[in-house]
């Protein structure tokens, strides 16, 4: 599908955004391992979250819908279903990862399958500890999907210091670790977003700056019977789109506000963007609330490649704000970012490179020149099938002064199935 989108003068309005993408993801499965019904309340729509509820509905969880909510009953720990079908994880790295761990874990085999994209992405850095567990995985290359799993020896517990900052990989191990007698153990250095820890209540420690979270058979599965938040990376789309427009103020209600979700707050108030937020509260483990943005002139920043994993899915609409921002900014120590839905270094240099902007392409980011007054006639995006570069051109196509074009406009669905109207619902 083909987006065509008009230069806008002025961005005025209040937004309910699509329930968190992760969170939600995190509900379905974790449902499943609790032994009972859960009832959770505001579960995505979106297309990875979807293929994520129908995997644990191939596994023995049964799914009710009523007003708005789904009442899942899961199987618990020790009934979970051998599928008789591939389980499809569709876009999803998430699906493919955390349930990979769950099949190891519980001793169910199964076969994994994905699109393309999740396809041509590496499996390796779950496959290698999974298989010191005692997994026995055969994958595409050694690495890639369609993945069988496996597990004929016992489960054995696993110490495991994460070697990339990767909150998929942390829970993938975690809840292998969660059907183990001994103690599984990831020591986390970065702390990458912790949902999972979060939602599951597991047991953490941190020594010398060091992050240890332990899962084994005696944690108890909660109850995951919570409203999810509005998704904070949907969020960040009509954060930059507001404080790169120079009319603009957009409130968006009932945001997660996980902070090690949010990086990109302190980013934008570092460049001198006009963000409030107001009726902070916590929704379940989750802290949320609203947030209101309003145009306001941007300076330069080099991001700290510290707190990389806490923007890594909003880097590509942070590429869009620095561009419009007096000096040069830098994103650095982001190499990950190649091994998302597309290369997404690539992607945000051909994005930056269709405008004409000045920037240099890194292996591990971007060093981008902006300009508070800086535009472009018009654009055509190539999106990659990936739904965040779409979104991201789109919200740089506002500042055009002629119509732009977005490629494969259709993938906003993954992640936002109604960006396109609310993007349309803001232009004044
Ligand atoms: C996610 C973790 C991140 C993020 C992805 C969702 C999750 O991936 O980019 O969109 O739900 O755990 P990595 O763990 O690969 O960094």
């Amino acid at each position: 599908m083909i987006k065509k989108i008009n230069p806008a003068s002025s961005l005025k309005g209040e937004l309910i955004l699509p329930p968190d993408k992760s969170i939600s993801q995190r509900a379905a499965i974790f449902s499943l391992l609790h032994e009972g019904v859960s009832e959770v309340k505001n579960y995505s729509q979106a297309q990875d979250p979807q293929s994520t509820l129908s995997c644990v509905q191939q596994l023995g969880a049964e799914v009710k819908e009523e007003k708005g909510a789904l009442f899942i009953k899961g199987t618990g720990r020790s009934h979970i279903k051998t599928p008789d079908k591939d389980l499809d994880c569709g876009n999803s790295g998430t699906a493919m990862r955390l349930l990979s761990g769950v099949l190891v874990g519980a001793g169910i085999s199964a076969k994994l399958v994905g699109d393309e994209s999740l396809c041509g992405r590496t499996m390796t850095r779950i496959i290698n500890p999974l298989e010191k567990m005692g997994a026995h995985i055969l994958a595409r290359n050694s690495a890639y999907a369609p993945l069988f799993i496996n597990r004929n020896e016992a489960l054995k517990p696993l110490k495991f210091e994460l070697p990339i900052p990767s909150a998929q990989l942390k829970s993938c191990v975690l809840l292998a670790g969660l059907f183990g007698e001994e103690l599984t153990q990831v020591i986390e250095i970065l702390p990458s977003r912790d949902h999972t820890e979060r939602l599951l209540s597991l047991d953490q420690k941190v020594i010398q700056d060091r992050r240890i979270i332990s899962a084994s058979s005696a944690d108890e599965i909660p109850n995951q019977s919570y409203t999810i938040p509005g998704d904070f990376s949907a969020a960040a789309f009509w954060l930059v789109a507001g404080a790169i427009q120079k009319d603009a103020e957009i409130k968006i209600e009932n945001v997660g506000l996980n902070p090690t979700r949010s990086a990109l707050l302190d980013i934008l108030s570092e460049m001198g963007a006009d963000i409030t937020i107001e009726n902070e509260r916590m929704e379940g483990a989750e802290p949320a609330g609203d947030i209101i943005v309003k145009g306001s002139d941007l300076k330069a920043v080099e991001i700290d490649p510290k707190i990389i994993p806490n923007c890594i899915d909003e880097l590509p609409v942070i590429a869009v704000a620095m561009l419009f921002a007096e000096g040069t900014s830098k994103i650095a120590g982001a190499e990950e970012l190649r091994h998302k839905e597309t290369d997404r270094i690539m992607a945000m240099a051909k994005m930056l490179k269709a405008v004409g902007a000045d920037f240099k392409e890194k292996e591990d980011g971007l060093i981008i020149h902006g300009d508070p007054d800086f535009t472009f006639s018009s654009a055509t995006f190539e999106s990659f099938h990936d739904h965040r570069i779409a979104m991201a051109s789109a919200v740089l196509s506002l500042k055009a002064q002629k119509e732009c074009t977005i490629k494969d406009a259709e993938s906003a669905a993954v992640s936002y199935p109604g960006f396109w109207e609310d993007l349309a619902g803001l232009m004044r």
